[in-house]
């Protein structure tokens, strides 16, 4: 998906509450992107689009202080942030970069990692070769990206349709067309960019709400708050109000508002 405005300007502006609205999901994402890279002490990794750290952090922890952990992202606000935050890992670096033209020299990492972020890339497939060709032989690239998303989520996401970009309108990058659509379109991909032992790992990772407010507040704090933006200004308490009332008729008889997204790790190996 290429964002209208491009992707640093709306991550820019969100860089102040992402991931910090008290709804744990980036972090639970990434964790399993984590977990399958199984990064280990003295490893040096790349993390592609890196945010507020979701995965940067944990990927660091891996590679211990005998390791490196870079992040390069295109929002100035995003790294300037994370470097404040890890601050106290002598192995982190964080800066500006632009995914598609990583300034490193082939063979540069053990590992290279980007969650949820290739699909805002207007050339995925040769940007993934790039990306591969930083990994050293035998080291591993991994990706997050969304699979199939639960039909209560797509139903608040509709109400911003009539409002929407065509660009923005495949934003939720669930991918409903393109290599975004299934496991195999990912695999493809790997394969395309030079990679072995593809292989691909699902899971459900599911977002819980305090209430309808909490639910709006968290669809502001972050990429969806480029749906928001499309809504006129004099049109957006009108649309508050319909997602709240939506919310409320997504909430459970036990009063629990939870929404769920499939989602999909693709990985694979450097020759
Ligand atoms: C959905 S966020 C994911 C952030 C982080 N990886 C996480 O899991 O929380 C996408 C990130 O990709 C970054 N991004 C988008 N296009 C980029 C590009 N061309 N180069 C570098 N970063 C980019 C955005 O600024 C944003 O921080």
């Amino acid at each position: 998906m290429a964002h209208p405005e491009g992707p640093a300007g709306i991550f820019d502006r969100v860089a102040d509450t992402y991931d910090a609205v008290g709804v744990p999901w980036f972090e639970p994402i990434a964790a399993g992107l984590v977990e399958e890279l199984a990064v280990g002490p003295g490893e040096h990794v790349l993390d592609i689009g890196c945010g507020r750290g979701a995965a940067l952090r944990p990927l660091a922890l891996a590679t211990g202080p005998g390791g490196r952990a870079v992040g390069i992202d295109l929002a100035p606000r995003m790294v300037e942030l994370t470097a404040r935050d890890l601050a106290d890992l002598p192995q982190v670096t964080v800066a500006v970069g632009d995914a598609r033209e990583p300034e490193f020299p082939p063979g540069s990492f053990d590992v290279v990692s980007a969650s949820l972020v290739l699909f805002f890339l207007p050339e995925p497939a040769t940007t993934l070769g790039t990306w591969a060709s930083l990994v050293v032989p035998g080291g591993r690239l991994g990706t997050t990206t969304f699979g199939a998303q639960d039909e209560r989520w797509r139903s608040v996401d509709e109400l911003f349709f009539p409002y929407l970009p065509p660009a923005l309108l495949d934003a939720r990058t669930s991918g409903r067309g393109g290599p975004f659509a299934s496991d195999a379109g990912m695999e493809a991909l790997f394969v395309g960019a030079g990679l072995t032992e593809v292989r691909t790992v699902t899971r459900d990772v599911e977002a819980v709400f305090r209430d309808a407010e909490h639910l709006v507040a968290f669809t502001r704090s972050h990429g969806q708050r480029a749906m928001w933006d499309a809504v006129p200004p004099d049109e957006r308490d009108a649309m508050h109000a319909r997602v709240v009332d939506l919310a409320a008729s997504l909430t459970d008889d036990t009063g629990r508002l939870a929404l769920g997204q499939q989602v999909r790790y693709t990985l694979g190996v450097a020759p």
